[in-house]
């Protein structure tokens, strides 16, 4: 099902519950009532044409409109992915580090398992933020630079415009979810169980969520903000002559 401006946003959590947290990070809270799509966007000043593509590729892995999605502003999608960066930063790893601290096994040498787990996930933490940080200092910056350049028709020098950054962005963008299959396995196939299994399972749900929610993250930064960046970058040397 893909909802579309006309969809109520009730109805769309009813039939893909997944898509909450992706609602709620663009700062919609519940209590919709009956309205659409349309009207809460109106109410909350959110372009409801991206809300809608967005929420779209969420719950349906096999669409992602690219071209459609590169005609949104860089500033609207950036707001987008840094509003999915504090969520992640601020609350979905600290909720997974707070369920592993309260996994508990019954014997003392067991406990060692939790110290396994927690120091994977820390230094998977680290790098993520370190990612993180990275884009929200070196790229995002930059992105909205070329965008107002461009918009403002501003005169600009050869230097100006980085021959490097997008391009080593594209190629170094490392897929942060995938040491999330490495903690996945060592739990599923190699540590013994958890005397608490439901919170031992919550930590896997939780991961493979965070894994899908990086994943589709990753794919508007590659297919969405570096293409429309690059192509930025041509139109302004065409217009300077650079
Ligand atoms: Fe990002
Ligand atoms: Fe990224």
């Amino acid at each position: 099902m893909l909802i579309n401006k006309y969809t109520k946003l009730s109805d769309v959590i009813l039939a893909r519950y997944n898509c909450m947290p992706v609602i709620l990070r663009f700062g919609i809270p519940f209590g919709f009532g009956d309205k659409n799509v349309e009207e809460i966007c109106r109410q909350y000043q959110i372009d409801a044409d991206f809300f809608t593509e967005i929420i779209n590729v969420f719950i349906d892995e096999d669409y992602f409109p690219q071209t459609h999605l590169q005609e949104f502003s860089v500033k609207t999608i950036i707001d987008f992915l840094l509003k999915s960066h504090r969520d992640y930063r601020d609350r979905k790893i600290p909720y997974i580090e707070k369920l592993i601290e309260s996994l508990e096994w019954k014997s003392p040498e067991a406990q060692k398992n939790k110290s396994l787990i927690k120091n994977f996930f820390r230094e998977y933490k680290n790098e993520v933020i370190e990612h993180l940080a990275f884009e929200e200092k070196e790229i995002y910056p930059y992105a909205l630079r070329m965008e107002e350049f461009l918009q403002k028709k501003i005169q600009l020098k050869e230097e100006e415009i980085s021959k490097f950054l997008m391009n080593s962005y594209e190629e170094q963008h490392d897929d942060i979810e995938e040491k999330l299959l490495d903690l996945k396995n060592i739990m599923i196939k190699y540590l013994p169980p958890a005397s608490n299994l439901d919170v031992e399972q919550m930590v896997l749900f939780e991961i493979f969520r965070l894994e899908k929610d990086l994943n589709n993250h990753a794919r508007i930064e590659e297919k969405v903000l570096i293409p429309k960046v690059k192509w930025i970058e041509k139109q302004l040397k065409t217009i300077n002559n650079l």
